[in-house]
């Protein structure tokens, strides 16, 4: 991929909130990448960078020795926070939190000659230019799944090469109330894409059939997806896959200072050994709200481009026990009637995640002057930075209250809710 013009170097000393002041840079339109303090120098130079940062959180000599070609390099260089008294010999700045990165834009602008050219605009401009030139007049395939990140890069991809991708969408019958039409809607007749809409609903509920343990749940349905999309990917017979991969998926992937990567990169790791793809990754420069942009930019509704984080293995995870058709029927509904109601309440977007649990307890109630005997669901609502912990949100009383009522009048099969109110840790954001 065409290196971006003007890039500064942010260089990682050991500082835990790196990616967020590349990012917070990157707002000031200057194209910010992050590197181990450990990177080989030809493969730092080759970005042809204008500028240095250093970045650490605490002062360690021993970091500063292996930053030390990286040090003499002749270039513009700021030391942040413990940086400073790493590299005495280098201007020094202390930020008072990861987003107030006035004193390096102003480096980025004086020192390093930036002439704010990092704009989403741009971006799609030369990544359009870079699809092209990297496919040709080859052909594209691309597992969409509705979530922002494939569906950016389909539209991003399809912008470049039209009908020379085609995306294959995966029905496991895991999803939310009407996502799959909504899904086909959009990229058939918004953006008239080639789309493979493959209804494999029977496949994976029948595989799940009396399956209640959830790790097996997850594997059964983690393997039937990869079997499901590389039939159809191997019917495509597209030499290029293109694939959602964003920066922070790059960044978690490099081991730091000998230390394990926090997750390895490998979004294709699951394909059978005779499907060999190259692979397009249009967006693995991007941070997630860059990739938002672009995905508004290019006309990706906001339905879309802004909805909650959703699980791989989808309403599976959230009805506990084992799935039937029935149980996973109510889920839905009662799934949707939250969504709703969130939605018109305005509390969708001022929370990470929320959502209803199908929980298989019997409960005694009324219903219909009579004796019911029916299910639980319960409501989880959390807000949280990296989902690594997770905050209880308090949903106001008239909400829930609202939810409890549609849920228990309008769905069949359920007298009761509860609302979670544990935090994680110890409890995890999914049931399951
Ligand atoms: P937990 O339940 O582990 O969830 O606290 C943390 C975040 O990850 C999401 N999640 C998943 N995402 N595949 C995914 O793509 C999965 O198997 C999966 N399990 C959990 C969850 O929704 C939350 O945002």
């Amino acid at each position: 991929m065409k290196v971006t013009p003007e890039t500064v170097v942010l260089v990682d000393c050991n500082c835990n909130e790196i990616q967020k002041i590349a990012r917070a840079v990157r707002s000031a339109k200057v194209y910010t990448m992050v590197m181990p303090c450990s990177v080989p120098l030809e493969r730092l130079q080759a970005e042809k960078p204008v500028g240095i940062i250093f970045c650490a959180d605490n002062n360690d000599p021993e970091l500063a020795a292996k930053a030390a070609g990286i040090a003499a390099l002749d270039l513009p260089k700021i030391a942040v926070n413990g940086a400073a008294s790493m590299f005495p010999g280098i201007p020094a700045v202390q930020l008072e939190n990861a987003t107030a990165v006035e004193p390096l834009v102003k480096f980025c602008f004086d020192q390093c000659g930036c002439t704010g050219k990092w704009t989403m605009e741009n971006f799609i401009e030369e990544a359009v230019a870079d699809i092209r030139a990297q496919v040709g007049d080859q052909t594209v395939v691309l597992g969409l799944s509705g979530g922002v990140d494939s569906s950016v890069v389909a539209a991003l991809i399809h912008k470049a090469i039209g009908k020379q991708l085609t995306c294959v969408f995966v029905n496991h019958g895991l999803l939310r109330k009407n996502e799959p039409e909504n899904v086909q809607k959009i990229f058939t007749e918004t953006f008239d894409m080639n789309l493979v809409y493959i209804d494999a609903t029977d496949r994976f509920l029948d595989k799940l059939a009396g399956v209640d343990e959830p790790e097996r749940k997850r594997k059964i349905i983690g393997k039937e997806f990869i079997e499901v999309f590389a039939d159809a990917a191997r019917e495509v017979n597209a030499p290029f896959l293109g694939q959602g991969t964003i920066y922070p998926d790059i960044l978690e992937s490099i081991s730091f200072d000998g230390k394990p990567a926090i997750k390895s990169h490998h979004n294709v790791g699951g394909l059978p050994p005779d499907l060999k793809f190259k692979l397009v990754e249009p967006v693995e420069r991007l941070f997630k709200d860059e990739v938002r942009q672009v995905g508004r930019l290019l006309g990706l509704p906001s339905i879309m481009l802004d909805r909650h984080p959703f699980p791989g293995p989808s309403l599976g995870v959230r009805h506990v026990g084992a799935i039937s058709r029935d149980t996973l029927a109510v889920l839905r509904e009662a799934d949707n009637i939250v969504t709703e109601e969130l939605l018109k309440s305005g509390w969708y977007a001022k929370t990470w995640q929320t959502f209803a649990i199908f929980v298989p307890v019997k409960t005694t109630g009324i219903r219909d002057g009579g004796r019911s005997y029916d299910n639980v669901i319960a409501i989880r609502s959390i807000n949280s930075v990296d989902a690594v912990t997770a905050e209880v949100v308090e949903l106001p009383w008239d909400l829930l209250f609202t939810m409890s009522k549609r849920i228990v009048s309008e769905v069949k099969g359920v007298n009761r809710v509860v609302y979670d109110i544990t935090q994680k840790p110890p409890a995890t954001i999914e049931w399951e």
